[in-house]
């Protein structure tokens, strides 16, 4: 959501790598993009309505030089996507710049006051107040920290800032409340950023700011202090942990092609990663009062296929919530516990679920993506999983892999509950072990089969995917990948479900999509096939995934073959089909598959 990368240099140019690291960011926000430059000789802003590569080459991003800078990628809250709401934003008098992550609650109030005082906006965003904060602080004769700390006060909302001003072409200044920031030491630069893949390789070490916290960085140095007090923070650097190289998308067309086709590489490290942490995890959440499984997107997808699991292994029944809701629907207290699914480790609603359970004494337990996140470094304990850096918006191979994290916490969880038998259990883990060879043998035939059924049902505009048992939050998530990408209304729900009303909608331009699980899951099976005919019975076009017999294949129109081995590997091979399925549909859409409109990968506001 937004990507900020700002950069101080011992008077080298360094205009091309803020706009590369921006471009890094960009699968953060699309809409628009920008730079501010110091050089001696004043603030030089250039940007423009669209991502940060959209403009590389278009004049706004080419010939510019600087020492120091910020850049912004934005994803549009307040004001509509234009020219003149992109970042940087100045100050009346030009001399000072702001890029902003998050969202001023009290802007309002903040934007009539400036106004009546005499100030002059040029944007509608929320964001500007805060370059004629500093701008009126600098000016009543305040040094520029103890300025920009002050203009920090007198903002309520969400933010990551980072400010340069025209007298000190030396330095910048960031600071962050709930929105991530970290800054990165490298040879011959200092950079802040909202995400470490921007630092590329170019910076070992880094700082992690805290909320309440702002930095002041010079060429080699960052030092930090308290919004709150002005007192000095004592931070260490430490080594950036993780996989941060920038990926290449190769050969392939899309980096959503490309990160689908790494499921086995991700499916592998996820079962690879700290058994111990693992354990520790699965005896917490045996030990919690209350557990509230929680994420949003696909992550939330991940979260309910965990508790389907937590229940069927464990025995242990947890409630899952989005995390938007979850601090309003529960009061948390002591002895509760909250798993929290998150790619990013910075999603907004997630981080402040985690949040509301800790402060009432809970436990939070992670199971995230990037090491050195928000939510890897505030969880009691975090179950990464290794599925290396995700460009395109769309989750998919990190989707996977945190299927993979729940199946191992659940799989400890039922053999420390008792809840499994050891031949079960050993049954199990040797199912999960399979899943790598499984995916490498399937995954071609299921991308072959999704891009005919993508052609086949082009001409389709509205879609119920349907699944029961563990294989409704796979019919869920299939529904959401697609909704995303080919902006097709697709809704994903418990097959049981369709008959309660939902069922009227059925005709000959309302497709079905049914994930049918395997044979050996007896009723279940039986039950999903239950719906499957009462849409064929309405005529509606029906998609099955699945492996269906022959004269099964008779009553749908077209089939995605599964194996039909395990109810865990069908499943996870579903998700996979519900991705090819969305891609495919995509592509032959002509849809921009890597940045689908209004998406960001990263969602940092509330
Ligand atoms: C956004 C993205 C989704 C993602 C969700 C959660 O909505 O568009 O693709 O699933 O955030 O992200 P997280 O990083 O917490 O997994």
């Amino acid at each position: 959501m937004c990507g900020i990368v700002g950069m101080v240099t011992a008077g080298r140019d360094m205009a091309a790598d803020l706009v590369g690291g921006i471009r890094r960011l960009e699968y953060r926000g699309y809409d628009s993009s920008g730079v501010a430059l110091l050089n001696g000789k004043g603030i030089i802003v250039a940007k423009d309505i669209g991502g940060p590569s959209d403009l590389v080459g278009k004049q706004t991003f080419d010939g510019l030089h600087g020492t120091t800078g910020i850049a912004h990628t934005r994803w549009a809250t307040h004001g509509g996507v234009t020219r003149k709401n992109a970042h940087p934003h100045l100050s009346c008098d030009g001399q000072v710049a702001v890029v902003h992550n998050g969202v001023l609650s009290n802007y309002r109030e903040l934007r009539a006051a400036l106004e009546a005082r005499g100030h002059t906006f040029r944007s509608e965003t929320d964001t500007e107040v805060f370059a004629h904060l500093v701008e009126e602080k600098l000016k009543g004769g305040l040094a520029p920290r103890e300025a920009i700390r002050a203009s920090a006060l007198e903002v309520e909302g969400t933010y990551a800032f980072a400010v340069v001003i025209h007298t000190h072409p030396d330095r910048l200044w960031a600071m962050r409340k709930e929105s991530p920031l970290v800054v990165g030491f490298g040879a011959d630069r200092t950079v802040i950023a909202s995400d470490p893949l921007a630092l590329a390789d170019a910076c070992p070490d880094v700082l992690y700011l805290d909320d309440g916290e702002l930095v002041e960085v010079a060429s080699g140095s960052a030092e930090v202090f308290k919004i709150a007090t002005g007192a000095r923070v004592d931070r260490s650097r430490r080594r950036l942990e993780g996989d941060f190289a920038v990926p290449e998308r190769g050969a392939y067309p899309h980096f959503m092609l490309k990160e689908m086709a790494e499921a086995t590489l991700a499916v592998r490290a996820a079962l690879g990663s700290d058994p111990d942490a693992v354990t520790r995890g699965a005896e917490k959440l045996l030990a919690a009062k209350r557990v509230f499984f929680t994420g949003m997107g696909t992550a939330y997808h991940m979260a309910i296929f965990g508790h389907q699991l937590v229940a069927q292994w464990a025995k242990r029944f947890c409630p899952v919530v989005t995390a938007d809701e979850l601090p309003g629907a529960v009061t948390f207290e002591p002895g509760d516990l909250v798993l929290g699914v998150s790619q990013s480790g910075e999603t907004y609603d997630t981080l402040r679920a985690i949040r509301a359970a800790k402060a009432a004494g809970g436990v939070a337990l992670g199971i995230v993506n990037v090491a050195g996140s928000s939510m890897a470094r505030e969880c009691d304990q975090t179950l990464l999983q290794g599925a290396g850096p995700e460009i395109a918006v769309l989750a998919t191979k990190s989707a996977l892999s945190q299927a993979v994290v729940a199946a191992r916490l659940a799989l400890e969880a039922g053999r420390l509950s008792g809840g499994l038998t050891a031949a079960r259990h050993a049954e199990l883990a040797a199912e999960l072990a399979s899943l790598p060879a499984l995916l490498d043998e399937w995954r071609p035939q299921i991308e072959r089969d999704c891009r005919e059924a993508a052609a086949r049902f082009l001409g389709l505009e509205k879609w119920f995917f349907l699944g029961r048992g563990v294989f409704a939050s796979v019919a869920q998530e299939g529904a959401l990948k697609f909704k995303e990408v080919t902006y097709r209304h697709a809704e994903g729900m418990a097959a049981g479900f369709l008959k309660h009303g939902t069922i009227s909608l059925i005709d000959g331009e309302m497709g079905t999509a049914i994930f049918v699980p395997p044979a050996s899951t007896g009723e279940l099976r039986a039950m999903t096939l239950y719906a499957l005919e009462e849409v064929r019975s309405r005529g509606g076009p029906l998609l099955a995934v699945g492996a269906l017999s022959e004269s099964e294949r008779r009553h749908v129109d077209a089939v995605i073959g599964m194996p039909g081995k395990g109810e865990l590997s069908d499943a996870f091979l579903q998700i996979v089909a519900g991705q090819y399925l969305a891609y495919y549909t995509a592509k032959a859409l002509g849809r921009d598959i890597d940045r689908p409109r209004a998406l960001a990968k990263s969602v940092t506001v509330p």
